[in-house]
């Protein structure tokens, strides 16, 4: 165990939705690995037992993935329960007593973002902060303001190498396939550039709508839900340059951070929102509404590589698949065949919910008459399980490796972009649910949006 090791991990909301629904079956599967053998504090409001703690991270694991009676058993030792109001110094000091020899524990915050300020400082007043490390959730912030304000509370208490932004995103392996394919490879170096390179294409699309989420989604919208967070993560991986051969994280990072400085904020022009019909009647959703379920941007990254090169994001609920992909257009070949088009090559990786990475060309068809058919080299069957994104995340955190998590300026450069997008009071066009939104994302995309076939 490196001096970098956590001795214990803090999970505060533990009796809350996303410990039930994604942190207990990724600790259950860290404990299985071997990666988590260290007291597990759940501290949380309700005034419920150990036991009762027990029951539901039992009824968690068996929920969703299964229960492993082994790792489970492990688990249920080394669970602790602290119940309180986190406005109660007490709270604190129980929480400092049932950690007992762990020093160096894990905070994780599955909390909403209106007490982070305050459990940091309480965390500072009970002596529970010497070589502790920090785990939050999205959002950090609602605009760039705030995000700002959030920094600035939470290094009163944590440094920002101690502070660890989770955005499950970065956790996923075809999200890191972006990055591991195009610098582990020679072929594309050459063509992934503005002389090449047409456009870039990014699609977040859902089937489902809010699913119960209608107040926390009507406060945010899908700019802030996706756009902020995810998508310009996918964004930083297909535009970064390569970061030098180093043992610091800092460098992949400092490379991401990069790509958003490049990009001017988002001109209202180039941003269509849409609202699916149905919306309003969605419990906690209020009245009248305008909060967007759907986004198309159009944006810019000013490097020598990209400039001139529009990249298109669009993102929504209620489309008519569930389906994230990033297609980077080529040029268009010239046409040396009378009657034919030869249409742009392209390579297309899909992030979700499978793994595809695939290569757009075009072959003669068989026949007595000359043809073209448009095929897809296709990479999409690799042997092989990555661990689940709270898994993998949980894990980094408690050795302090903080490669996948948001830093502080990144948070906010991708602020800075998105803000004028989530203030400007750009119209909303309600779309038919499982379409794919309004017409008028349709026509902001030379030559159409691509849709792979399956
Ligand atoms: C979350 C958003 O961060 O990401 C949700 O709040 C969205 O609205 C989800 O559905 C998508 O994540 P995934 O991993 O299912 O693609």
């Amino acid at each position: 165990m490196s001096a970098r090791t956590a001795d214990g991990l803090v999970l505060y909301g533990a009796t809350g939705d996303l410990a039930y629904k994604k942190i207990f079956p990724a600790l259950q599967a860290m404990i299985r690995s071997g990666v988590l053998d260290v007291p597990i504090v759940g501290v949380a409001r309700r005034g419920w037992t150990l036991e009762q703690l027990r029951a539901h991270a039992k009824e968690s694991v068996e929920r969703h993935g299964g229960l492993d009676a082994q790792a489970f058993a492990r688990m249920a030792e080394l669970l602790r329960y602290v119940h309180g109001e986190y406005e109660d110094p007490d709270t604190f000091r129980a929480l400092r007593r049932t950690l007992g020899d762990s020093h160096r524990a894990v905070h994780y915050l599955a909390i909403p973002q209106g007490l982070f300020g305050l459990v940091t400082e309480q965390l500072a007043r009970s002596g529970c902060l010497q070589g502790a490390r920090l785990v939050i959730e999205k959002p950090f912030g609602n605009d760039l303001a705030s995000a700002k304000e959030l920094n600035a509370t939470l290094h009163k208490v944590f440094a920002e190498k101690d502070v660890f932004r989770i955005d499950h995103y970065l956790a996923k392996g075809t999200v890191q396939n972006l990055v591991f394919f195009r610098f582990a490879n020679t072929f594309l170096e050459p063509i992934w550039n503005r002389n090449y390179v047409e456009s870039v294409q990014i699609t977040m699309a859902e089937d489902f709508g809010v699913e119960g989420r209608g107040a926390f989604y009507d406060g945010a919208g899908t700019i802030r839900d996706v756009v902020q967070n995810h998508l310009l993560q996918v964004v930083s991986n297909v535009a970064m340059e390569p970061f030098p051969r180093s043992a610091d994280p800092e460098t992949a990072r400092d490379e991401k951070v990069k790509v958003l400085k490049g990009m001017p904020p988002v001109e209202p022009q180039d941003v269509v929102r849409g609202q699916f019909r149905g919306y309003l009647d969605e419990p906690g959703v209020a009245p009248g509404s305008t909060t967007e379920t759907f986004v198309a941007l159009h944006l810019h990254v000013n490097s020598w590589r990209w400039q001139g090169v529009p990249f298109y994001i669009r993102a929504g609920k209620k489309l008519p698949v569930t389906r994230t992909e990033v297609v980077v257009r080529l040029r268009q070949p010239p046409t040396i065949v009378e009657g034919i088009a030869f249409p742009p090559n392209y390579v297309r990786f899909r992030l979700s919910p499978d793994f595809v990475i695939a290569l757009g060309a075009m072959v003669r068809a068989p026949g007595e008459r000359l043809a073209g058919r448009e095929v897809e080299l296709d990479v999409t069957h690799v042997a092989g399980k990555d661990p689940q994104p709270y898994e993998q995340l949980l894990g980094d955190a408690l050795v302090g490796d903080p490669f996948r998590f948001a830093r502080q300026d990144y948070v906010e450069e991708a602020w800075r972009i998105v803000d004028p997008a989530v203030k400007a009071d750009t119209p909303l066009h309600v779309y038919e649910p499982g379409s794919w939104g309004p017409k008028e994302a349709e026509d902001m995309v030379p030559g159409g949006w691509f849709t792979a076939r399956e």
